[in-house]
């Protein structure tokens, strides 16, 4: 796991320069809003990072520093061993940005849209086409490529934009929560696309506060809050750092009194048996933090055989990101959390 306090130095000319490294980044918006608090990160070419966290953390803010598109307030960036602030325009020859809206939806056909951005680009005439056929191919969308962009669904548009900023061959690929709002469906096909640019060679910087999006396309990531890293490292080590896994306990009971009682006596049960580093109630039972859980469990059930306790159905669940986040910031990062109807006992 990358301490979050490292700062290591940029790197020197005549090194092969990182894709992303930078240093102390800070932005602060008008009204003292200090979106990005001091961000150091380094991502290796042809890595696949990201961004986790939660609304307000300061992804996009620094995804549009990186991308040239706002100035930091203090601090360093380079992308491909350019700086961001000395030389904007060079960096933005190199990289590709997803999610601009595509301009000409309704005029255009996504062939069109894709070709209209290569020449801004200056891609040449007869390397263009081929790589717009390339393109249309790589998205899925060749069935579709006559079509006005306006007319395509959702997750077709986004394979679009992904397209458009891929038109010009970029080393670095950035995306702003590239499957928002998207069906999960669409969601899960875009998935496999961002992974085979990669495969092909691109490095992405993602920013996304879906924790399983995290998890299945980013070698390693960062987990922001506050505008800073909380910690970083590659999701099965994040994951493995908790250390215990969750054992949720459902008791049989008549009566809430019922419950209660058979929580006090499972806490006093398992006092003093090793793996156990933690016990919570819940609603309907206790979740119990057990290092390796898998073998322990016949044991831990032999113990709380007695007492009254009456187990009705047990799960084991593997830590996920949201435990790492809770870990590292003290909060979950869920948002199904928000939309969560309050238990209210009467
Ligand atoms: N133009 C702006 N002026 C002032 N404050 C801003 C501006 N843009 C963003 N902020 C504030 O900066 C903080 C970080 O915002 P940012 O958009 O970078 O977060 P985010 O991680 O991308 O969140 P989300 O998941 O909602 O997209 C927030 O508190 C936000 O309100
Ligand atoms: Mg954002």
């Amino acid at each position: 796991m990358d301490s979050p306090c490292t700062v290591r130095g940029m790197s020197t000319p005549g090194q092969q320069a990182p894709a992303i490294e930078t240093e102390g980044l800070v932005k602060v918006y008008p009204g003292e809003v200090r979106a990005v608090d001091g961000i150091d990160v380094r991502v290796e070419r042809g890595e696949f990072f990201g961004f986790l966290g939660p609304n307000g953390a300061g992804k996009t803010t620094t995804i549009r520093i990186l991308t040239t598109l706002l100035r930091p307030t203090a601090g360093h960036a380079r992308v491909l061993g350019i700086d961001i602030v000395a030389h904007p325009e060079r960096v933005r020859r190199r990289i590709g940005f997803a999610m601009q809206t595509v301009a000409l939806e309704n005029l255009a056909t996504g062939r069109e849209n894709l070709e209209l951005i290569g020449r801004l680009h200056r891609v040449p005439g007869p390397e263009l086409r081929s790589r717009v056929d390339e393109l249309l191919e790589l998205m899925g969308l060749t069935a579709v490529a006559g079509k006005l962009a306006g007319t395509y669904s959702g997750g077709m548009r986004r394979r679009l934009d992904l397209a458009t900023a891929l038109v010009h061959r970029p080393d670095v690929l950035f995306l702003d929560e590239p499957t928002e709002g998207l069906d999960p469906q669409s969601r899960a096909a875009l998935w496999g696309e961002l992974a085979r640019v990669n495969q092909a060679g691109t490095t992405m910087l993602l920013t996304t506060h879906y924790m399983e999006e995290a998890d299945r396309l980013c070698g390693r990531l960062a987990i922001i809050d506050g505008g800073r890293i909380a910690v970083s490292g590659a999701p099965t080590e994040l994951k493995r750092g908790i250390g215990s896994d969750d054992v949720n306990l459902r008791l049989a009971t008549g009566t809430n009194d019922g419950l209660a009682g058979q929580q006090e006596a499972i806490a006093r049960l398992l006092e003093g048996f090793e793996p156990v580093r933690g016990l919570e109630r819940t609603a309907d039972g206790v979740r119990i933090a057990v290092v390796h859980a898998d073998a322990v469990v016949p044991e831990l059930i032999r113990r709380l055989d007695g007492d009254g306790v009456r187990v009705h159905g047990l799960t084991i669940a593997q830590p996920t990101l949201d435990d790492v986040f809770l870990r590292y910031t003290g909060r979950r990062i869920r948002d199904e959390q928000a939309d969560r109807p309050l238990e209210l006992g009467w």
